[in-house]
């Protein structure tokens, strides 16, 4: 519509200052066609075990239920071929998906409606849509947790410094880092099922809140859509979302992971810490600066979890307030749930294409362990262990060899014996044996400790683990 137009269906009073009609506005506020249609797939899936649902029970003919199938497969075959129009005015995808059928089919296509709502017809798309994402997170995220083991496998005896408040601590293997995330992602594929199974029953039936009065089989569309059962009460099946903010949550918590370890590659990238390198494929240069190498992928992942995270956040808000059963609030469930499960899907897949391609400086992270007296705790542990000295002394007297070994700017493994002696004089040559980071990493056998033995074999049980399951698919 032009301005002018536009300007005449305004408003007499106040509608100078609108370019719509009250009209269009509503339009504008109500439709929800512009985001739905990725539903189609699901509201068409559904529709299918609705009508043969009805069909079964004698509620429509086989001869509608015949033809509406085949108009529904029409209508998927539009859309997969891109030549499905959407239309506004039809406002959302159930609706245009029906007038569409109505076109190919004609009359029948008012019996699919029978005892449904788009109440529970959006309760169960929306469903659908959120289960089919989290299986498909849930193969991205054992392809991410593969790349992380083979890298751990191929590194489980590379040496770097293990930090704590970013400080060097004690030396640990890049395996077992790398391992650390393969443990956060199997939590967060927990989290993933967990919510998968509790999502599991079909709200369909439920219709606009009540239920319904004709003889339909909820037991027969749930099964037909691969859920474990119907849902068990009707108002609670059309009004509530938290199938969706618990993914949500879940798929905060996992960008949360991937963002630590995005913010460590950032960190391992620079010129200063230089452990590891990427190629061009994940890092971009500078227009001014020609000595720059970004790691633009990790940066952005680091920034995601925002996003995901303010998902969660904006349904929660959404929700909160609205008393049983449905209200139009929930038409904002979508948007940002499906902006959010897109982003994080992208976020797992740069992931696991940075970790594939990295490769760790193994000189620079050697030498960054055996700086900063990172076996200081080895040398306590020798002075219980062979001396019986108490920890807490033991501790006390390692400060001082400390302080003595950074008087003289040298190492704990270059601090001459004597110098060790005039602290503890029962200190022998035998300490050296702890003071190397190889010898001190190896000493880690505790179960999950670093100890190269250790990760090669934990790297080697999620390789056969996460093979196993893509086997199965
Ligand atoms: N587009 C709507 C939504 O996303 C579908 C449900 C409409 N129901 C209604 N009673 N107006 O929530």
């Amino acid at each position: 519509m032009d301005n002018d137009s536009a300007n005449n269906s305004a408003n007499k009073m106040w509608g100078g200052r609108f370019s719509m009609s009250p009209a269009q506005i509503m339009e504008e506020i109500n439709a929800s066609i512009d985001f739905d249609k990725v539903l189609a797939p699901q509201d068409i899936r559904g529709s299918k075990a609705h009508a043969a649902m009805l069909a079964a029970q004698g509620i429509i003919s086989k001869e509608d239920e015949a033809s509406i199938q085949a108009g529904l497969d029409q209508i998927m075959a539009e859309i997969e071929a891109g030549t499905f129009k959407f239309s506004r005015s039809l406002e959302d995808v159930h609706m245009n998906v029906e007038a569409r059928l109505k076109d190919i089919i004609g009359a029948p296509a008012g019996r699919l409606h029978t005892a449904r709502s788009r109440n529970d017809q959006v309760a169960l798309d929306f469903r659908l849509y959120v289960r089919d994402r989290i299986d498909e997170f849930d193969s991205a995220l054992a392809g991410l947790q593969l790349a992380l083991a083979r890298k751990a496998e191929v590194h489980a005896e590379t040496i770097m410094p293990g930090f704590t408040h970013l400080q060097p601590a004690q030396p640990v293997t890049f395996g077992h880092h790398l391992l650390a995330y393969v443990e956060m992602l199997s939590r967060d594929r927990g989290r993933l099922r967990d919510a998968r199974a509790r999502l599991n029953e079909c709200p369909l039936g439920a219709a606009a809140l009540a239920g319904t009065s004709f003889p339909i089989d909820r037991e027969m569309t749930a099964r037909a859509l691969g859920f474990d059962r119907p849902t068990a009460n009707s108002l609670d099946s059309v009004s509530d979302r938290d199938f969706a903010l618990e993914t949500l949550s879940a798929a905060s918590i996992a960008a949360m992971h991937l963002s630590r370890l995005a913010e460590e590659i950032v960190i391992w990238m620079t010129p200063q810490f230089g452990f590891i390198r990427l190629s061009d494929r994940f890092t971009t240069g500078s227009s001014i600066m020609p000595q720059k190498r970004n790691p633009d992928a990790a940066e952005l992942i680091r920034a995601k979890v925002g996003r995901i995270a303010a998902a969660f956040q904006s349904l929660l808000m959404v929700m909160k307030g609205l008393p049983l059963t449905y209200s139009k609030d929930m038409q904002e469930d979508k948007e940002v749930t499906f902006d959010a499960l897109d982003n994080f899907a992208l976020v797992i897949a740069a992931m696991t294409g940075m970790v594939e391609d990295m490769e760790p400086n193994i000189e620079a992270m050697r030498r960054a362990a055996s700086s900063g007296y990172s076996t200081a705790t080895d040398l306590a542990d020798w002075l219980v262990q062979r001396l019986g000295v108490p920890f807490r002394e033991a501790h006390h007297i390692t400060g001082r060899i400390v302080a003595e070994a950074e008087r003289r700017g040298v190492e704990l493994e270059h601090l001459p014996l004597e110098a060790m002696q005039a602290i503890e004089p029962r200190i022998t040559a035998d300490v050296y044996s702890v003071l190397s980071v190889e010898n001190s990493v190896r000493s880690r056998t505790s179960y999950g400790g670093t100890a190269p033995h250790n990760v090669r074999e934990m790297a080697r049980l999620w390789i056969n683990r996460l093979g196993e399951n893509q086997m199965r698919g």
